[in-house]
């Protein structure tokens, strides 16, 4: 399919020194195309970043059918242009796809989406440690219709936002409140789709914990409140007697293209990983005692966020003092320094983005 370039904007450089809260600013290009069921995906076209009109009646607004993505590109310090390991985004997208009942994207064709997208908005990624272009691939039901029932027609779109730190704390370690009550999702159900009424089911909770001085929730599963899942916008790592353990995938949770790397770094390092079920009372005892002696969370938006403590039933496990774990600190500069060019990426995890994709 073609894509179209439609935009009216020339581009303008990004002063990084201007970039506010995570995700509140974009670049002036975005890509677009739509669907309509016996036609397929059509109307490709990258333009210029604008709002959309849409029927009031559109399913999304009523039944929540949406998936999104979270991903980034990187601009190295000899100009370079990359992605990390953008073919796991495109896969977790269509896998969310088909469990929201949505089409899906041929592969080959969405990665060509996501370099001409960065390219035309290469102005906008800021060239520095830490920094980069956020993307966020969506995908809309706009059938404009009441019943309940799968969207016929869809609206695909990728939208760029320049950012830095996810937490206003930057690299920092944050307080994390366990949830003992509120669930996120449970087996079944479709907490392993990146899908936005997974993330409106946190508000609640997240609200009263900010309020309480804590960063994120750490949910525990549906069933039993019990077994460690996830923080809303990360995966969980513990170092329990020198080995990584994070939770299994048990189908609530998502499957996080940096937790897959961070568990690979780390055994690439020499450190056991094991994926396992984690008993959070067994988890604030181990923490109490010293064996849990680093915690952090991973994620696109937030890399590696160390963790200081677990908040449980009002009480406070800080994790050996609440300072930055070594091994928390070695994944996180052997992932930035392969993300940021400045380590060799034996992996092969390194996309770049030149103008001969677009
Ligand atoms: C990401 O890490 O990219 C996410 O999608 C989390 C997000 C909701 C900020």
């Amino acid at each position: 399919m073609q894509i179209n370039r439609t935009y009216t904007s020339r581009g303008t450089s990004i002063d990084v020194a201007s970039i506010g809260a995570f995700g509140s600013q974009f670049a002036d290009k975005m890509f677009v195309m739509k669907y309509n069921e016996g036609l397929g995906w059509h109307d490709a076209a990258i333009r210029d970043f604008e709002p959309f009109v849409l029927s009031p009646a559109s399913l999304v607004f009523h039944y929540a059918q949406e998936i999104f993505e979270g991903q980034k590109a990187y601009k190295w310090e000899d100009g370079r242009i990359v992605l990390f390991r953008p073919e796991m985004n495109v896969d977790r997208f269509n896998k969310s796809a088909e469990r929201m009942c949505m089409p899906v994207i041929d592969e080959e064709f969405f990665m060509r989406i996501l370099m001409e997208t960065t390219w035309e908005n290469r102005d906008w990624i800021p060239q520095k440690d830490g920094y980069s272009l956020y993307i966020r691939p969506t995908m809309i039901a706009t059938e404009p219709v009441l019943g309940v029932r799968p969207s016929s027609e869809y609206i695909f779109f990728i939208i760029n936002s320049p950012i830095g730190h996810y937490f206003s704390e930057g690299y920092k370690p944050v307080n994390i409140l366990v949830s003992d009550g509120y669930v996120r999702a449970v087996q079944g159900g479709v907490g392993e789709a990146k899908t936005g009424g997974n993330y409106a089911a946190s508000l609640r909770i997240m609200k009263d914990a900010r309020k309480k001085g804590f960063t994120q929730v750490l949910w525990l599963d549906g069933r039993e409140n019990r077994y460690i899942e996830e923080v809303g916008t990360m995966n969980m790592c513990f170092i329990r007697e020198g080995k990584l353990v994070t939770p299994a995938l048990t189908g609530s949770i998502l499957h996080g293209v940096t937790r897959d790397s961070v568990m690979v770094l780390a055994r690439h390092m020499g450190i056991d990983v094991e994926e396992t079920r984690l008993d959070i009372d067994e988890v604030c005892r181990d923490i109490d005692s010293g064996k849990i002696t680093e915690c952090f969370g991973c994620g696109t938006a937030c890399v590696i966020s160390p963790i200081s403590g677990l908040c449980f039933r009002e009480k406070i496990h800080t994790v050996d003092g609440g300072k930055i774990g070594k091994i928390t600190q070695s994944v996180y500069d052997y992932l930035t320094g392969i993300q940021y060019g400045k380590i060799k990426d034996d992996f092969g995890w390194i996309r770049e983005v030149t103008e001969l994709s677009g």
